[in-house]
């Protein structure tokens, strides 16, 4: 069974997908953190005329030794690095191979990003959309940050995920869109167990109509 849980910034899609990955016992790739790492293989490269090239070299040569500093990976300014590199065509299709690969594996996959349920799996078996408004999912993030012991501005987070979406919806090469498929699960006013249950309702309840013969 192939899961692809898409979102915007901090909306809550990557702690919903590693919680459906245990859940289902499937293996859970967050996307997102590939773009993160070529982010951060061109930092301090981005008034540079050869950003591009660089960034495409490091997408072609990522492996996982680049996605083992998670501190610098999650940073907030890494998320901003990473939505600036997203927007490079040859960024996106030196990574597509890996996450489709991922996606291929005998049992399936749970990935999570922002273009799985359209341009990497548009084939899943099951597509969820998290949804959340901007603050909420502003102040999980500084949580999540806090929690790390990290001093948090607010107000510059919340412009930073802002900024982020803002780019992110209007990458001419990206898939940043609730597929038609895709069941809308908003998270606003939910914590994290109640998320998860929803999600799971969803998978199991999309499963089940495939198993009749029905769509969703
Ligand atoms: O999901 P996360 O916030 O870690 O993603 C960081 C950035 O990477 C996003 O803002 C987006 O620009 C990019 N991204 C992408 N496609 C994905 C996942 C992330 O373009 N599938």
């Amino acid at each position: 069974m192939i899961i692809a849980v898409d979102g915007p910034a901090a909306s809550g899609k990557g702690t919903l997908a590693s919680g459906l990955a245990r859940h289902y016992r499937l293996p859970h790739l967050d996307t997102g953190l590939l773009y993160r790492a070529v982010g951060l293989a061109v930092a301090g490269k981005e008034d540079r005329p050869d950003l591009e090239e660089a960034a495409i070299a490091a997408a072609r040569t990522l492996d996982a030794a680049h996605l083992a500093d998670l501190d610098a990976l999650t940073a907030a300014e890494t998320g901003v690095l990473a939505s600036k590199v997203a927007v490079i065509a040859e960024v996106r299709a030196a990574l597509f191979d890996f996450q489709r690969n991922f996606a291929l594996q005998p049992d399936g996959a749970v990935l999570d990003g922002r273009d799985i349920g359209t341009k990497i799996c548009p084939d899943a078996d099951v597509k969820l959309f998290i949804q959340a408004d901007s603050k909420a999912r502003m102040e999980r993030r500084a949580k999540q940050l806090e929690a790390r012991g990290i001093v948090v501005d607010r107000y510059a987070l919340y412009h930073q995920i802002e900024e982020r979406d803002a780019r992110d919806m209007l990458n001419p090469h990206g898939g940043f869109y609730k597929a038609d498929d895709a069941h809308l699960l908003d998270t606003t006013l939910l914590d994290i167990e109640a998320a998860l249950r929803a999600a799971i309702e969803i998978v199991d309840r999309t499963m089940a109509l495939k198993a009749g013969g029905q769509t969703s």
